[in-house]
């Protein structure tokens, strides 16, 4: 049995360059098993056939939401509850404007209205379209209504430009595909598991504020794959622009203190803690009332910080029985300073990171760590952050599970 024996899989395939790859993609699909049916935009098929795609699929193409013959054979709504899984590879710039604004008009976007199936989208254009606010925006808000968002890809472009809005190349789309449907282990089911996310702002006065590179990108990986394990979510998280995974529970929050006490309120119920947060260690003592003026003849200015809580170990301290795990970013010495967290933050497990190596940690996509619990260690190697919360959450949940 292949990876993707039974499934069944509506490609719709809108008016980009890139839609020459959706053969080798439907072939791909097909090897691995997968039943594939294809819907294509007009513009779509001035880009590739509608014949070459018939024949790589197996199946006539839908194209049209008002032609009887073809909705004789297999209408839209049937096509609609057949899929489950609508991929939408290349999606244009026009093609996610569209589903954004909820458009019926043609076939593809009448599809994704009415699929209960999830709906995968796989960006390309040009990147300075890519770029453009109102597709990033377009893009955020699909991710926010639980549409999955699968690339752009980086590198040169059919215009010339180097950048994203490539079409993950057919390889990696199928990749994604059989991630999709691996069935995730509940290794948490029924546990709560509180998460700490992004940077703290630690404001000076009305418009300025001191606070670091964190992207939130690791900790909002970790919220996402601990409710695909089970997990009952809260994420907690500093000023970011990442949406909100399916499913959990998001506290916005600026500041260290505010982060404190909304990590303190609920503990009582919080089986796990994982503080991903890049808290700022210090605040302005005073946050001035009004914007702080340039002094004529005044070439030096000083500002008095005053540390702020240390979260997680007053969650480890707390005697609500929470399993804490925390993290350390680092530049050097990493098992000495991460194993003095581990004692002084009354941790179980510490997830150390060397910070300064290229490509990896702080706002980047990719990520490596070293897990060190009293005992033990762990070596996760640098790919993906969802990849990497995903094996730190098999760790955590097997040493939660055998401290309980
Ligand atoms: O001491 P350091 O800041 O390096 O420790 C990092 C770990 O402690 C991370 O897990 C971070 O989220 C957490 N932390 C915290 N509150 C602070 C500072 C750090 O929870 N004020």
């Amino acid at each position: 049995m292949s990876a993707l024996t039974g499934k069944k899989i509506l490609l719709g395939i809108s008016g980009g360059i890139a839609a020459y790859k959706c053969a080798e993609l439907t072939r791909r699909l097909k090897d691995q098993g997968a039943d594939v049916r294809i819907v294509m935009t007009k513009a779509a098929k001035e880009f590739i056939t509608p014949l070459t795609m018939q024949a790589v699929s197996g199946y006539a193409i839908a194209d049209s939401l008002l032609d009887p013959s073809a909705e004789a054979g297999m209408g839209h709504i049937e096509l609609a509850k057949w899929a489950d899984l609508v991929l939408l590879a290349p999606a244009t710039a026009n093609l996610i404007a569209r589903l954004r604004a909820g458009f019926a008009d043609e076939l593809l976007t009448t599809l994704c209205l009415a699929s209960p199936a999830p709906i995968a989208v796989s960006p390309a254009m040009n990147m300075k379209m890519y770029f453009a606010p109102a597709t990033q925006e377009n893009i955020t808000v699909l991710a926010e209504r639980g549409l999955h968002i699968w690339g752009p890809g980086k590198g040169p472009q059919a215009c010339g430009d180097i950048g994203p809005g490539r079409l993950l190349e057919p390889s990696d789309l199928v990749q994604r595909v059989i991630e999709f449907f691996a069935p995730v282990p509940q290794l948490l089911a029924g546990v709560s598991v509180t998460i700490t996310a992004g940077p703290t702002q630690e404001a000076l006065d009305p418009v300025r504020y001191i606070s670091n590179h964190s992207s939130g990108k690791m900790g909002f990986s970790l919220a996402e794959m601990a409710q695909r394990m089970g997990a009952n979510v809260t994420l907690i998280s500093g000023p970011v622009s990442l949406a909100t995974p399916l499913n959990v529970k998001r506290i916005d929050v600026c500041s260290a203190m505010q982060m404190h006490k909304a990590s303190l309120q609920d503990l009582a119920q919080c089986d796990i803690f994982i503080a991903c947060a890049a808290v700022a260690d210090y605040r302005p003592e005073h946050v001035e009332v009004q914007k702080m003026k340039k002094q004529q003849g005044v070439d030096d200015l000083t500002i008095k910080l005053i540390k702020n809580p240390d979260i997680i170990a007053d969650v480890a301290s707390a005697n609500t029985g929470t399993f804490c795990v925390g993290f350390a970013a680092e530049t050097q010495d990493v098992e000495r300073y991460a194993l003095d967290k581990l004692k002084r933050k009354k941790l179980k497990l510490i997830a150390a990171n060397d910070v300064a190596k290229s490509g990896q940690g702080f706002n980047s996509e990719k990520n490596a760590l070293t897990v060190f619990s009293e005992t033990e260690r762990f070596d996760i190697t640098l790919a993906d952050k969802k990849k990497v919360a995903n094996q730190l959450l098999v760790i955590i949940a097997q040493q939660y599970l055998q401290s309980t």
